[in-house]
């Protein structure tokens, strides 16, 4: 059988990961070239050919006898102008680029189509876990309206140890990095562009509508304190990142990125460290969830292979290959502000620590049409404040952003801490 001539871009985690793993595959599959940006360094691959290793990305995506180009470098530049130029030249693509795709897939999946070219991301979304090829295959017949996910390993794995360690967050950050599952500049997980960049080629493929990545609300992890850690776990909530999608009755999508309060009892609550999880709720389906590790380098190359290995399966047998896994929406969805969306928030603040101040709270949010569910005080500071905590009923978020601005000039209340959104 003829083997099927790959090249890699990068080699770093995920590249390192591939090219073990492929070593069980050279049977099918021959890497004809892999490109670094440093090419005297030392890299730990056992049995690597360093004679393919090239500091020029542009000679693979030229290479004539190359079938299929495999992105694991990351970024924009110059990842998107390097797959531009291999589909052009009839080369099929697998890419972990969340960010190309949120950015750039529109165009990319566009040219794709004209040249007859299949574009594979498994890796992109959830690591891991297998998720793009279930919604294009065996989900088709489902109108899923409905996504819940934890989509990045770096925040969850800092979380769960702030949570259950008390460890501090540069130091969790610091391990994360250490241990392969950050980006490059940590900046893009833990204020959540990195998730954001999944949340929205997930909802895309899932609703079948195109879902641009402008716009989308997204609120990092960063101002999570150990005190909002601890109060949670009080009042019975872990506090998670949660990238979610809704698709209403009128198809409008409700697509955003930012930390929660998971009730202690939902399953969303019990994933921890770098896992990920992603749950759907589709007709006729119901809801289904999936979860397995969001990064690192063997499981992400666990998904990178399998979209090789699809690949592999029909290029030079058919001429229209994997035909589920193409890019078939066509139109935009319509989107929902912010503003107008509900949920329960929490609100962590510091009262003047005089009679009534905790009174104060509730007119405020009364006057603004917002019902309190839970309210928590330990004692006082020596400062002479008092640090309250309250959870709110289902509330319209411009309606709790209101209120906020009234405590803020109120004489009653001295600093607001944070705001939080709570899972139901
Ligand atoms: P990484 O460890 O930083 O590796 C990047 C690789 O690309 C390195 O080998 C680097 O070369 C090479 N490279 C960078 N710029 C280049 C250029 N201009 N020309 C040629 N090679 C270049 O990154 P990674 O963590 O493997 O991530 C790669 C991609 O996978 C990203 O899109 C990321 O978002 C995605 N992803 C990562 C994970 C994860 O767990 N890490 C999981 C899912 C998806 P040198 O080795 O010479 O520096
Ligand atoms: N930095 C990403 C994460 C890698 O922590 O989830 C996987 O996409």
């Amino acid at each position: 059988m003829e083997k099927i001539k790959i090249g890699i871009i990068g080699l770093g985690t995920v590249g390192s990961g591939v090219v073990k793993t492929l070593k069980n595959f050279d049977n099918k599959v021959q890497i004809q070239k892999i490109a670094v940006r440093n090419i005297n360094k030392k890299r730990n691959i056992n049995g690597l050919n360093e004679n393919i290793l090239t500091d020029n990305p542009y000679e693979i995506v030229n290479d004539k006898n190359i079938d299929i180009v495999v992105e694991v470098m990351g970024g924009i530049n110059p990842a998107f102008d390097l797959l531009k130029q291999a589909i052009n030249n009839g080369k099929h693509i697998v890419t972990a680029n969340k960010e190309l795709l949120a950015k750039h897939g529109e165009e990319l999946f566009s040219i794709a189509k004209e040249k007859n070219i299949v574009i594979l991301y498994e890796a992109a979304i959830a690591g891991g876990i297998p998720i793009i090829m279930p919604i294009k295959t065996i989900l088709q017949g489902n109108k899923i309206t409905k996504i819940d996910a934890i989509l990045n390993g770096t925040t969850n794995y800092i979380l769960t140890k702030m949570d259950e360690d008390g460890a501090s967050y540069e130091k969790v950050l610091k391990e994360a990095q250490e241990l392969g599952y950050a980006e490059a500049d940590p900046t893009g997980d833990v204020e959540c562009f990195d998730a954001a960049y999944k949340i929205v080629t997930l909802a895309t493929i899932s609703f079948n509508k195109r879902i641009k990545i402008n716009g989308i609300y997204r609120e990092g992890i960063t101002k999570i304190s150990d005190r909002d850690i601890k109060f949670a776990n009080e009042l019975g909530y872990k506090i998670k990142l949660i990238a979610s999608a809704k698709l209403n009755d009128k198809e409008q999508a409700d697509v955003r990125v930012h930390p929660m309060l998971v009730p202690k009892e939902h399953v969303l609550a019990k994933i921890n460290n770098v896992t990920n999880a992603v749950m759907l709720s589709g007709t006729p389906v119901g809801e289904i969830m999936f979860t397995g590790p969001g990064a690192g380098e063997m499981p992400t190359a666990s998904s990178v292979v399998g979209d090789i290995l699809a690949l592999c399966s029909e290029i030079k047998k058919t001429d229209y290959p994997l035909p589920m896994m193409r890019c078939n929406h066509t139109s935009e969805a319509e989107r929902i502000e912010i503003g107008e969306t509900e949920n329960r928030f929490y609100i962590s603040l510091n009262t003047i620590d005089t009679p009534g101040s905790i009174g104060v709270i509730g007119t405020i949010c009364g006057n603004h049409n917002i019902n309190l569910s839970d309210i928590l005080q330990k004692g006082s500071n020596p400062d002479g404040t008092a640090e309250v905590v309250v959870i709110t009923a289902i509330c319209k978020e411009k309606d709790i952003k209101a209120a906020l601005k009234d405590m803020k000039k109120s004489q009653a209340i001295s600093k607001i801490n944070n705001l939080i959104r709570v899972m139901n």
